[in-house]
Order: structure tokens, then sequence, then C-alpha cells
């Protein structure tokens, strides 16, 4: 079965646009909790949430929040700085995704360079998981990338699917390809393989050709159908789609 994380950042994104100075007001709106809730209820496997540098939209206090107050698993996603890896290793989220993290970028445009970044890498994810947390790798499908997640020991990667999601006809048919290779790659190496990044109902039927997927992290399409529909509704109806796929890979 494959499993879905919720990813809840635009939530907080449409609560700083409005309260970023007055979180603790009775007013501030919409509630992170209640999204959460309503993921869970659709049947989500877990809630991903990103605490940026610049806490753009997830603030410290969310984090703790849903720590305490989840019922499903927790995926942190961060950069992999000294500040917030601290904040990880007080937090114990159940899983930790890494992703290149930059100030001027809209939302993450690419995986993480492992083969240059590995004994960083290598020694955060020790850290991590010594601390009893899951350490996921945000990579391309490029399998020096794969190769060096490995050697680093991650526990998973998760595919950026972005250029996946932004390429049409045959550009992503060769995406495909790639991601393909990608997901062989890590699962020969006993790795679990996720995908993620700018998903929705429209083009995450492509992305079933690639074997061993165990989770799809998706965000901004989830959300955004929220508002017509409800977020209950939008998780159930990408629930459903991904019901069909029958690759799948076994969770780690
Ligand atoms: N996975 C990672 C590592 C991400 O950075 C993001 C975006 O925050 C997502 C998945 C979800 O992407 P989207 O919001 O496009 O569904």
């Amino acid at each position: 079965m494959l499993h879905l994380g919720v990813n809840i950042d635009h939530v907080a994104t449409l609560r700083q646009a409005r309260y970023a100075t007055m979180l603790n007001s009775p007013n501030a709106e919409p509630i992170l909790l209640e999204a959460a809730r309503a993921a869970e209820h659709a049947g989500a496997y877990s809630i991903t949430i990103h605490l940026r540098a610049d806490r753009r939209h997830i603030q410290d206090e969310d984090v703790y929040l849903m720590k305490n107050k989840l019922r499903i698993k927790l995926n942190l996603e961060m950069g992999n700085t000294p500040d917030i890896l601290a904040i990880a290793l007080k937090v114990k989220p159940d899983f930790v995704c890494l992703v290149p993290e930059s100030r001027e970028e809209i939302t993450t445009e690419g995986g993480l360079d492992v083969v240059t970044h590995h004994i960083a890498l290598k020694e955060t994810t020790q850290r991590l998981q010594a601390n009893g947390t899951k350490v996921s790798f945000f990579v391309d499908p490029i399998p020096a990338h794969i190769e060096f997640a490995c050697k680093c020991g991650a526990d998973m990667i998760e595919l950026h699917t972005g250029t996946f999601a932004n390429h049409f006809d045959a550009e992503r048919l060769e995406e495909v390809s790639r991601l393909k290779i990608a997901a062989e790659m890590a699962h020969q190496a006993g790795i679990q393989v996720n995908a993620g990044h700018g998903l929705t109902t429209r083009n995450v039927r492509d992305l079933f050709a690639v074997p061993h997927l165990a989770e799809l992290n998706i965000g901004h399409s989830l959300v955004s159908r929220a508002i017509s529909v409800g977020l209950v509704q939008s998780v159930e109806e990408m629930l459903e789609v991904m019901s069909e796929y029958s690759l799948g890979g076994a969770i780690a």
C-alpha cells in the first residue's frame, strides 16, 4: 500500500499571511492542528512540516505542537544546519527529511548534493538515528546521489518529482525512466523509496510506473483543493487515486 504524507506547510503560510505578528491571538487561523486532524481522519500516514531557516510558514512552536498532539507519524523536513538540527534532536520526530534550502527559493528547488556534502550529511544522519529518528534524503534521480545516500546510511530517500511534475509528454517519460532507475538502485541497497514535490491527482498516475514507492509527500495541491472541498475530501481523493498503485515497496 502506498502511504500518503500530507505536507501542511501552506496551512501555516495562510496563517502567517495575516497573523505572523499575532500568533497567540484568539483570531489566529487557520489552525494547524485542525488541518493535521483532518488529514489523520482522511487516512494520511504522516504529517510533514518544513521548519525553514526564515520561518516563513512553520514556526518552532508548531513543531512541538505536532510532536505532542499528532496521532500519526511526524516527518520534519529541514536543511542540514546546526540550529535546526538542535531542534530536531530535541523534538525527536519519527522521520527527518534532509533537504537543500536557500532563502531565495519559493519552494525546495531540487535534491541534495549528497556527493559534495556527504561528510556533514552522514554525521547528521548518525546523530538523528542515535536519537531515534529515521532519516530520509531528498534527492534528484541521479545515481551518484543515491549511491552516496546509501554510504551515509540513510534509511530512506525521497525522490524529487518536481522535474517530473513540471514536464509533459516525452520529457516527462524521460524523467520517469530516471526515477525508475533511481528507485531500483535504492531498493536494491535496502533503502525505502519515497517521492514528492509537485504531485497532484492529475499527474500522479504517470508516476505509477516507478517501482518500490512506499510513501508520497504531497502538500500544495492538497491544500489548494481543500479550498473547494475541504481537506478531508482533498486527502481522500488523493488516496483513492494512490490506491491504484501496484508496484509498492515496504516501509522501512
Ligand atoms: N517533499 C519535499 C522534500 C518538499 O520540500 C516539498 C515541498 O515542501 C514536498 C515534498 C511537497 O511538495 P508540494 O507542496 O509541491 O506537494
